[in-house]
């Protein structure tokens, strides 16, 4: 194990009607909120009436700034740097998924800086101060209610870029399970990909003596496998839900990170789709990632995957091991297909034309030829798109 820091500063308020709790979260940083939402959802679903009828309980009073989009645009934090300054806005209220969350991020960072956001996605130590953010999270797969990442995209230079900051820490994050009811089945299912798919980027690394992340990670998997399909067929199982959520949380809040060398594989091939593409996240995720454990088994890796065969998917260990990584590959993958995700590129409406450039834009991304599980070149990595059509 490496050595390392862990420092998770949000507070997590849990369980239903939590989102109350978090207004007394909020009061001593001011009263002017600018709440920021995505498409709509939360109006079809209540939870807008529910939290702005909490606003006003508590006196807050409350600009807004809807229509983020999924696949958050650089153009939409621009529009809410500028609200807040108009406004004197004193704290951001995401009301939302990861990418409402994402986007309130980098507009609580871009309020306190001169420049044009988009250089602090390009430059994080650009950031060096944000306004306090608070979160009420109705989809649970990113983890941004929990950690300093935020991701956004430039649809003019074609880049989804990843941006951290220990800035980008929301203050304190209501996560009611019961916000998850109204997901349409896709985004459930997106939602379980996406956090299987942070497990998977640290499970698959080379770092040795690992044993208590590994087994938060197993942990985790098979809490994803466990209730992804209940929460699928039985959408308002309170249980289900509830254990999404703190799944998804805490695959991406840095405990499975703890110790571990290296960077990720998976996200960095993912991101140019949605650059370039503009597909569901988690979605890309459930193409790539069988895609990718096919391209890297080899000699090297095959005792990690078959471990993950056995401690995962329960297969008996009286296989050799070739046999038992590649069970537990076609596993994930039939996984990801009874949850009703997309196994080729081509359901995501993705063809052939740009895998190149995206290959040559991926591999800088992570040093993925440097610092990745297995290193991968830009011709593996479009190799890897290449067997996902
Ligand atoms: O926009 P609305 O109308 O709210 O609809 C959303 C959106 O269409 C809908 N939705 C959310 N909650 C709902 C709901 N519909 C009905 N009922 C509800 N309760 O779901 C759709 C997807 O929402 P989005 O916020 O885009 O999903 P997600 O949470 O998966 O976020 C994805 C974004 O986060 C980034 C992804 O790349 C992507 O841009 N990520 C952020 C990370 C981080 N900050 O650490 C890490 C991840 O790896 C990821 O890259
Ligand atoms: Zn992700």
């Amino acid at each position: 194990m490496e050595n390392f820091d862990f420092y998770a500063p949000t507070k997590i308020l849990f369980g239903r009607g939590k989102s109350a709790s978090l207004m007394g979260e909020m009061k001593p940083f001011g009263k002017r909120v600018l709440m920021v939402y995505g498409g709509g959802s939360i109006r079809k679903n209540g939870i807008y009436d529910t939290v702005k009828g909490l606003l006003a309980e508590n006196g807050f009073e409350v600009r807004e700034l809807s229509g983020v989009t999924p696949n958050p645009r650089i153009e939409k934090v621009r529009e809410g740097v500028a609200a807040v300054r108009e406004w004197g806005a004193q704290m951001i209220l995401a009301v939302g998924g990861g990418s409402t969350v994402d986007c309130s991020k980098v507009i609580a960072a871009g309020s306190v800086y001169e420049g044009d956001p988009w250089e602090l996605v390009k430059n994080p130590s650009l950031i060096q101060g944000a306004l306090p953010v608070f979160v009420v999270l109705t989809m649970s797969a990113t983890g941004s209610e929990m950690n300093p990442t935020a991701v956004i995209t430039n649809p003019e230079t074609k880049e989804k870029q990843g941006v951290h900051s220990s800035f980008l820490f929301p203050r304190a994050s209501a996560l009611d399970p019961s916000c998850l009811y109204t997901l349409p089945p896709i985004q459930t299912a997106s939602g379980v990909a996406d956090t299987m798919s942070h497990v998977f980027e640290e499970y698959f690394k080379a770092t040795e003596d690992t044993y208590v992340q590994d087994k938060l990670c197993e942990g985790l998997l098979k809490t994803c496998i466990k209730w992804g399909p209940v929460a699928l067929t039985e959408p308002e199982n309170y249980s289900a839900r509830a254990n999404l959520m703190w799944a998804a949380t805490m695959a991406l809040n840095g405990l499975c990170a703890c110790g571990k060398a290296g960077k990720w594989s998976c996200h960095a091939m993912a991101h140019q789709l949605g650059a370039w593409y503009d597909v569901t996240h988690g979605a890309a995720l459930a193409v790539i990632t069988p895609a990718w454990m096919r391209y890297i088994l080899s000699e090297d890796t095959v005792e990690r995957f078959a471990d993950y065969a056995v401690n995962v998917w329960g297969f008996s260990r009286d296989q050799d091991a070739f046999t038992l990584a590649s069970m537990g590959i076609d596993a994930t993958e039939q996984f990801f297909m009874d949850c009703g995700l997309p196994t080729h590129l081509s359901e995501l409406g993705v063809g052939e034309e740009h895998f190149d450039e995206m290959a040559r834009a991926a591999v800088p991304y992570a040093n993925l030829d440097t610092m990745a599980y297995v290193p991968l070149k830009a011709q593996d990595v479009a190799a890897i798109y290449r067997s996902c059509l």
